[in-house]
């Protein structure tokens, strides 16, 4: 099983993949917290992509999907293993037709395809009031909220007792970017998704709990269509 999470910067893709992932055995390929962490860590990808990231600008696709098909070989590798490992969870992966593309090919030469794309919808005031509070922690990437979902103690980690941080990207003007290049590159990728008959649209303007609900009925819902999925190439000759 192959799902990816879809919603606009502020939806709750971070969110609810830290909470639906364990439930399901899904492995979460969160492709902002690998360059985040590669930024920290002071690689050489991080230190090539810092000055995109903080603008809110896309990473180039070669880099990005290149970091993926590394998580997917390690997927391969845990579920060889007989680690419990179920598949992916994709959050913020693929971001445009390009990288959609790659994503279809890299699973299709492991004989896999997607079995799910969950719509996050929220209304765009909401998003706007998400992402001006979030906090995230520097050491595990927690998610916080000033308001919504504030760690228990002020500027402190529940999970791992790491400082609680706001985002590099989180500025006014980075944000304003970062939604523009959603609803301009990514948004439309649901089309190309829909004609296959994988989107489930999830109402995310609710408390977390109950997102978390809806996302993991949705999933159960196009579970038993997987095996019947198409192939993703079938529609493409002529
Ligand atoms: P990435 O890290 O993916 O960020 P994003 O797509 O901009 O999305 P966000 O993380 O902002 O939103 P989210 O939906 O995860 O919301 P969250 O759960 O945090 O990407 C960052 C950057 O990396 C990109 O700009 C780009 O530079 C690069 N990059 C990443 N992937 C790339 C790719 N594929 N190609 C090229 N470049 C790439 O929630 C937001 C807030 O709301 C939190 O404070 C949370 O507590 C709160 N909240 C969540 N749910 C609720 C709720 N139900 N009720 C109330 N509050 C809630
Ligand atoms: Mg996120
Ligand atoms: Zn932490």
């Amino acid at each position: 099983m192959n799902v990816i999470l879809m919603g606009p910067q502020g939806s709750g893709k971070g969110t609810q993949a830290g909470r639906i992932g364990p439930r399901l055995g899904l492995t979460q390929v969160a492709t902002g917290e690998l360059f985040r962490a590669a930024i920290a860590a002071r690689t050489g990808l991080g230190r090539r992509i810092k000055d995109l990231y903080d603008r809110g600008d896309l990473v180039p696709d070669d880099l990005t999907i290149g970091l993926v098909e590394e998580k997917l070989d390690e997927i391969d590798r845990e579920r060889d293993l007989g680690e419990g490992v179920g598949g992916a969870l994709f959050d913020g992966f693929p971001r445009n037709r390009e990288q959609a593309k790659a994503l279809d090919a890299a699973l299709a030469r492991r004989e896999q395809a997607i079995t799910a794309v969950v719509r996050i919808d929220v209304p765009l005031a909401m998003l706007v009031a998400r992402l001006a509070g979030r906090r995230v922690c520097k050491r595990c990437g927690a998610v916080y909220h000033v308001e919504f979902n504030p760690p228990r103690a002020d500027g402190v980690c529940d999970r791992c007792g790491g400082e609680v941080v706001q985002r590099e990207d989180d500025t006014a003007e980075a944000v304003t970017k970062r939604l523009e290049i959603y609803f301009k590159q990514t948004e439309p990728l649901l089309a190309y998704y829909e004609e296959r008959g994988l989107v489930a649209a999830v109402d995310g303007d609710r408390p977390i709990e109950a997102v978390t609900e809806a996302i993991v009925a949705a999933i159960t819902r196009h579970v038993p269509s997987a095996n019947a999925a198409v192939s993703p190439t079938a529609g493409e000759q002529g």
